[in-house]
């Protein structure tokens, strides 16, 4: 039985853009997925999940088992889940060059899905991690990293870039374009604060929306080529520690975003809460829809102002997660969580 955990993220810049070549800063954040993988005797796969936006399900498949879970949120962000986790598995499972195998996978989440925070990347990456682990098999971040994003990509209908998986693998401050992903040095300390709004947004949907804005209108292109633009501003402002510039500058990329048709009320709402709290910048981050904004502020205020915020379910101060996907010493006890199935 293994445990790995990884972190969750939140965007300075680029996303959206970054599935254009366009360039993306990703922030890895003391949130993480933690995944427990025990293998099995039969060939089944059964998973547990507990998240902060469910009450936890179980599903089993495998054999003639195809079970769906009953349970309070979305379909699509139960079938994506699903999706993430067997994709996982497969990974793995090719990673250590075994082709039949079942496995028990419990995840515990401090990152709600589909909320812009990069949960399922933090799962995917987690999940490979102990998946390959428990088959004996350790493997280097970057190929975890590599393979976690075949299964995002996969999942997500081809329209995903490596900026979470990689970030999620990594840890601290990333710069993803196209296939070059590095991880940035000498960032400055960054003070965010998320906003978070109680709802989800569908990726696929999302990134469907703005590829078709973009093959509309010639300035919906240049829209995305100008968040690229800020992008690159950004990573200077980074390096001479002027985080007014940074500040700026996400608010520049989330009017940018908005114009996209990815923002919505309460995302809106929560900036704008952000921005009268003095904070240095504020956007929504991750695919949009509904989720989370991230802000810069040093001070309580937008921390304060967001929990008096209406649409605003929770606010809270995210520190640079500066490790990446890890192993975990004490394990899930994973024979209770099993044994509690739906
Ligand atoms: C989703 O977290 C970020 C997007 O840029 C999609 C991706 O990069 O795969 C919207």
């Amino acid at each position: 039985m293994t445990t790995s955990s990884a972190p969750g993220k939140v965007y300075l810049f680029g996303e959206h853009a970054v599935v254009y070549g366009e360039p993306a800063v990703p922030c890895a954040i003391e949130r993480r997925a933690r995944v427990t993988v025990r293998e099995r005797a039969d060939d089944q796969l059964r998973v547990r999940a507990n998240d902060l936006t469910l009450d936890g399900f179980t599903v089993t498949w495998g054999g003639e088992a195809a079970d769906r879970p009953d349970v309070d949120v979305p379909t699509h962000l139960v079938e994506a889940a699903i999706g993430y986790v067997e994709g996982a598995i497969d990974q793995a499972m090719d990673a250590a060059d075994v082709d039949e195998a079942g496995f028990d996978v419990v995840i515990e989440s401090e990152i709600p899905l589909g909320a812009g925070l990069g949960s399922s990347a933090a799962v995917v990456v987690a999940c490979i991690d102990a998946g390959t682990r428990e088959l004996g098999v350790e493997l280097p971040r970057e190929e975890i990293a590599d393979r976690a994003y075949r299964v995002e990509h996969a999942v997500q209908d081809g329209q995903a870039s490596r900026a979470d998986t990689y970030c999620s693998t990594m840890g601290g401050a990333v710069r993803v374009q196209g296939d070059d992903c590095r991880r940035l040095a000498d960032v400055p300390n960054l003070p965010f604060v998320v906003g978070y709004d109680g709802g989800a947004g569908d990726t696929g949907q999302l990134v469907a929306g703005v590829r078709s804005l973009r093959e509309e209108y010639d300035f919906a292109a240049d829209t995305i080529t100008s968040i690229g633009n800020i992008v690159r501003r950004g990573e200077e402002a980074l390096r001479n520690d002027d985080l007014a510039e940074v500040g700026r500058l996400m608010d520049f990329n989330h009017g940018l975003l908005s114009a996209l048709g990815v923002s919505g009320r309460s995302l809106d709402a929560m900036v704008w809460a952000a921005r009268e709290a003095d904070a240095l910048g504020a956007k929504l981050t991750g695919a949009g829809g509904g989720g989370c904004v991230v802000a810069l502020d040093r001070t309580e205020q937008t921390h304060t102002a967001l929990q008096y915020t209406l649409g605003c379910e929770e606010a809270f101060r995210a520190e640079l997660d500066d490790e990446g996907v890890r192993v975990e010493d004490d394990t899930e006890d994973l024979d209770g969580d099993m044994d509690d199935s739906a």
